[in-house]
């Protein structure tokens, strides 16, 4: 079985971290132009900082749910298998999903990376051996200062696609050969509104040749209407339950 997955903010929701869009999401209240822009960090860079700390902090404290362990299973059962993940937290990696099955299309809110030149890193995330030190770092989080590279001194900024920005290129690449390779026999879309075209794009792409394509998501998306099989639960109550039942039918 050959399976592509792709995730988007809903499959974390019921880790207690808010969507983007609708009702308890971010774009409720805030203003994505005044924070998720290159031009609005040009602009305010601390305040686009803060927003990222906040969440960067829910993130932390926040655990993987069962839709997130759902999927870690159909990926140890598949014999081919790639998630494409538009959430930039590190849920899907804590409920034990290798990084090589999955592509984070978004980028990953834990890296800090440099606005001008090619200088990054990755903050140690839940390693308790290092708990001091992230304490330490927090501490300066909380005092809210913009960090410098250490290497061309401009603002570093969090390594996510903000919105008018090109996603990754390598990541776009990996996406790419999985679905060069084959088509796929199962294509799981959950909890995401399917904004974004390539995402409709490649969910058509991966199931063209008579794939299953399962959408799990409360409510009605743009690519419902190409749906084999729409289940309209949440993520963690429906992935388990699907996911047992693909396993047991194999
Ligand atoms: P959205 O916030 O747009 O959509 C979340 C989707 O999850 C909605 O369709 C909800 O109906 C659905 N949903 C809510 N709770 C759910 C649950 N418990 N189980 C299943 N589905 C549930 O999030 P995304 O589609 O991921 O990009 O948003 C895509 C991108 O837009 C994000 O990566 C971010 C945002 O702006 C950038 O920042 C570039």
């Amino acid at each position: 079985m050959r399976v592509l997955g792709l995730t988007g903010a809903g499959v974390s929701a019921e880790s207690g971290i808010p969507t983007f869009r609708g009702k308890d999401g971010y774009w409720r209240n805030l203003d994505p132009a005044r924070l998720a822009t290159p031009e609005a960090f040009a602009r305010d860079p601390k305040l686009v900082w803060e927003w990222y700390r906040e969440r960067r902090h829910r993130i932390r404290n926040a655990q993987p749910n069962a839709a997130h362990a759902a999927i870690t299973k159909l990926a140890q059962r598949a014999d081919e298998f790639l998630l494409v993940t538009q959430n930039v937290d590190d849920l899907h990696a804590r409920a034990g999903l290798p990084k090589e099955k999955m592509v984070q299309i978004h980028g990953d809110i834990f890296v800090t990376t440099c606005s001008r030149c090619d200088f990054g890193f990755t903050e140690r995330k839940h390693d308790h051996e290092q708990e001091q030190e992230q304490e330490e770092e927090e501490e300066v989080e909380e005092q809210n200062v913009v960090p410098r590279c250490a290497k061309c001194d401009a603002l570093m900024r969090p390594g996510v696609v903000w919105f008018g920005e090109q996603l990754p290129w390598t990541e776009v690449q990996r996406v790419e050969t999985y679905l060069d390779r084959g088509v796929c026999d199962l294509v799981i879309v959950a909890g995401t509104t399917t904004t974004f075209g390539y995402i409709v794009d490649w969910a058509l792409r991966a199931s063209r040749r008579g794939g299953e394509l399962i959408e799990v998501n409360p409510e009605e998306t743009p690519l419902s209407r190409f749906g084999t099989r729409l289940v309209r639960e949440p993520a963690a109550i429906t992935l388990p339950r699907l996911v047992d039942r693909f396993i047991r039918s194999r």
